[in-house]
């Protein structure tokens, strides 16, 4: 007999039906997921690589012989050709011109992020803009704003949506000092609360004098980015959220016109066309060349090219459909929950409806006097029954100072406490902000997921209620 909650919620969410394939790979290409019983919910942490990945990618490296690349001799040759292909795979996945943008391969999006921030040309003339919703890889681009003297400021984000007002990004858009470079930098699907910025502002913020790094981490393993419709000038990726495996590989996807503009603060072996010990003098390589410091991870570039091709073969449409059904199902159902004292069990960070909203639901549980639960509390239960979320802050405090009610004046009390200059402790953190809720739980959900998984978790959240 079909669950009447799974036939429910084929009937809210009917387009899940045309995702069924993904059921079928499940079973066959990710049966470690179900054989060992894991819940997994944490996708905006890290992708699930798919069996079939790994045996590919170990086929290559079984069946040839590769050395280091750059070399003319045919190990060297061989390397060369998959990295160059990889390269082409990945402008070729998010549609983007060639003539127009390249690929630099870092270790992670953090890696592709510090390159940006050490390399532009801040000075004491420009203005480095950012959202409160930014990962802290964003966020410490500020230090090389700061060190070179520009102006720092960040947009705030408003609850209950956690959104950007237009009028906050209208005003501070205007803000681009004329004649001198400008940098915007935002998330196309914010870690936190897994809002969708608009890229609409991409074109917004260049005509008004910026250049815009798009961060697009938590955004492009379940959503299309077509950089043949949007133009941003750099866009920070790392591989294993969109497909699992390898880890400890990204890119910077940037402008080539854009990328002309930076200027790398050291040169190392590969970054350079001549450098001199004598003659004191370096000259700095062409294009990507100049920011992938050292030999690149060249036997594991091009599982890239693997794992994008998995994904195109089940489609980033049919992953994204499924993804807005399972999260669309998953707040229907926790906004629902409430104690007998009538007190929500939940209160959810961001918006509350899978309206330009990604496959995540950060929220955090409360016990039937109003009290949040400790978040720690909530994954160590978790756990106990084999479910993966995260909880914390993910990286991202603005967005989770906007949503923990933590205020910049609280923050400044603790910062300037005796002993807190140099150091402070989490435990110290939460002495500070006593009452409050120090961190929030996420549910992320992502390619392989199904509605047994969503199930799991919702049952897990209804033993909460009292
Ligand atoms: C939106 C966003 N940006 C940047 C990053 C940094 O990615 P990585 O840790 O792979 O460098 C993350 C990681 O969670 C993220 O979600």
């Amino acid at each position: 007999m079909t669950d009447p909650s799974y036939s429910a919620f084929i009937h809210t969410y009917p387009a899940y039906e045309t995702t069924f394939s993904i059921d079928e790979l499940r079973a066959w290409d990710y049966a470690r997921l179900d054989a060992s019983r894991q819940v997994y919910l944490d996708y905006t942490g890290a992708g699930l690589y798919a069996e079939s990945q790994v045996h590919a990618h170990h086929k290559l490296l079984e069946e040839h012989v590769f050395g280091n690349p750059h070399s003319t001799n045919p190990t060297s040759q061989a390397a060369t050709h998959l990295i160059e292909s990889a390269r082409a795979s990945i402008l070729k996945f998010f549609n983007a011109d060639p003539q127009e943008y390249l690929v630099i391969l870092t270790a992670n999006a953090s890696g592709a992020l510090k390159l940006v921030g050490e390399s532009y040309p801040f000075s004491s003339n420009s203005h480095y803009l950012l959202t409160f919703d930014n990962h802290n890889s964003v966020n410490g681009i500020r230090e090389f704003a700061h060190r070179d003297g520009a102006q720092v400021t960040y947009i705030p984000v408003a609850l209950p949506d956690m959104r950007v007002q237009d009028e906050h990004l209208l005003s501070a858009l205007a803000q681009a000092k004329p004649g001198t470079h400008n940098l915007f930098a935002y998330p196309a699907q914010s870690n936190f609360s897994s809002v969708q910025h608009p890229l609409e502002w991409i074109e917004l913020a260049r005509s008004r004098g910026w250049d815009v790094v798009l961060d697009a981490a938590a955004f492009a393993p379940t959503n299309r980015l077509d950089l043949g419709r949007w133009k941003p000038d750099f866009v920070p990726i790392s591989f294993y959220k969109i497909f699992g495996y390898p880890t400890g590989l990204g890119a910077l996807i940037a402008r080539r016109q854009a990328l002309a503009k930076l200027h790398r603060p050291w040169f190392a072996g590969g970054t350079i066309t001549v450098a001199s010990v004598q003659g004191g003098k370096y000259y700095l390589a062409e294009g990507a060349a100049a920011f992938e410091d050292g030999t690149v991870d060249y036997l594991n570039i091009p599982a890239i090219e693997i794992g994008l091709k998995h994904i195109e073969s089940i489609g980033i449409d049919k992953i994204h459909t499924r993804v807005v059904c399972l999260t669309g199902w998953l707040l229907d159902n926790l906004k629902k929950m409430h104690h007998s004292s009538g007190e929500a069990l939940v209160r959810i960070y961001g918006p509350t409806t899978t309206d330009r909203h990604g496959g995540s639901v950060t929220l955090n549980f409360f016990d039937p006097h109003g009290m949040p639960i400790d978040h720690q509390f909530i994954e160590e239960a978790a756990s106990r029954v084999n479910i993966s979320l995260r909880t914390g802050c993910f990286c991202n405090p603005g967005a989770g100072e906007i949503a923990l009610g933590i205020s910049s004046m609280e923050l400044a009390a603790c910062f300037l406490q005796p002993g807190h200059q140099q150091r402070l402790s989490y435990d110290d953190f939460r002495l500070c902000i006593d009452g409050k809720a120090s961190g929030a739980v996420r549910i992320s959900v992502g390619l392989v997921s199904n509605f047994a998984d969503v199930q799991a978790v919702l049952n897990f959240a209804r033993s909460l209620v009292k």
